[in-house]
C-alpha cells in the first residue's frame, strides 16, 4: 500500500485503520478533519509531510495483523462494530471516568484549577455522547437497518435525514476533545500527580483515540455509504 500527499486522511484509516496509531502521534484529527489531505494537515500543523508519509509505510509494514475493510463489509457487521467497539466502551466508561473526574477536581482542585475547565468540558462530553448514542441507536441505525430490509427509497430518507444533525454532534464532541488535550497539556498529569490523577488522564486520552476511530467509521465510512445508495 502507498501512502501520498493528496490522499486523505479519512481515506488512509479507511483503507488502513492501525494509521490512526500514527495521526494520533501527531495529533492529527482524522475524524472530524477526515476530508482533508495529507499534504493540507501538514501544511496546517506544520509537519513534515514525507516524515508522516514514512511513519505510515513504516507502521504498514510492520503491522502483521489483517484488519477488515469496513469499506466493503456488509452494513450490519459494520453498525455491530460501532456497537460493540465503540457504544459499548462508552456506556462502561464514560460513568467511571466521571467519577474520577470529581474526585481529582476534589483533592487537587486547589492546587490545580484547570480540573474545573477537564470537569466541565467531560461533563459537557458526557451529556453530549449519551444523547447521540441513544439518536443513533433509536434512529439511525434502526432506519438503516429498515432500509436493508425493504429497499424503499422513503426508507433510504429516512436514514439519510438524520446524518446532518449527527455529523454536527461529532463535530461539537471533536472540539471539546481538543479543548480537553490542551487544558490538559496532551493528557500529561503534573508532577504531584496521585496515581488516580495519572489514571484519570489515561483514560481521558483512551477515550480521545476511541472516539475518534468511532466518529471515522461513521462520518468517512458509515454516513458516505449510506449517502451514496440514492
Ligand atoms: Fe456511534
Ligand atoms: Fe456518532
Amino acid at each position: 500500500m502507498e501512502f501520498k500527499q493528496n490522499n486523505t486522511l479519512g481515506q488512509i484509516v479507511s483503507k488502513f485503520p492501525r494509521a490512526a496509531d500514527v495521526f494520533h502521534d501527531y495529533n492529527i484529527d482524522y475524524c472530524c478533519g477526515g476530508h482533508r489531505t495529507l499534504s493540507d494537515v501538514s501544511k496546517e500543523q506544520s509537519l513534515n509531510v514525507k516524515e508522516v508519509i514514512d511513519a505510515l509505510h513504516k507502521h504498514y509494514h510492520s503491522s502483521t495483523s489483517s484488519s477488515t475493510d469496513w469499506e466493503k463489509a456488509p452494513y450490519l457487521d459494520l453498525i455491530n462494530q460501532i456497537l460493540q467497539a465503540h457504544h459499548a466502551y462508552l456506556n462502561q466508561n464514560l460513568p467511571m471516568i466521571s467519577e474520577q473526574v470529581k474526585t481529582i477536581l476534589r483533592v487537587h482542585g486547589q492546587n490545580h484549577p484547570e480540573l474545573m475547565k477537564v470537569y466541565q468540558l467531560f461533563h459537557r462530553l458526557k451529556t453530549d455522547m449519551d444523547m447521540h448514542l441513544i439518536k443513533e441507536e433509536t434512529i439511525q441505525y434502526p432506519a438503516i437497518e429498515k432500509y436493508l430490509e425493504t429497499n424503499k427509497l422513503e426508507d433510504l430518507e429516512n436514514a439519510i435525514q438524520v446524518i446532518d444533525e449527527l455529523e454536527e454532534e461529532h463535530e461539537d464532541v471533536g472540539g471539546i476533545l481538543k479543548s480537553l488535550r490542551s487544558i490538559t497539556d496532551g493528557f500529561n498529569a503534573p508532577d504531584d500527580a496521585c496515581q488516580t490523577f495519572i489514571s484519570t488522564y489515561e483514560n481521558l486520552e483512551i477515550l480521545e483515540k476511541n472516539t475518534f476511530t468511532h466518529i471515522h467509521l461513521e462520518n468517512n465510512i458509515l454516513f458516505p455509504r449510506v449517502k451514496k445508495e440514492i
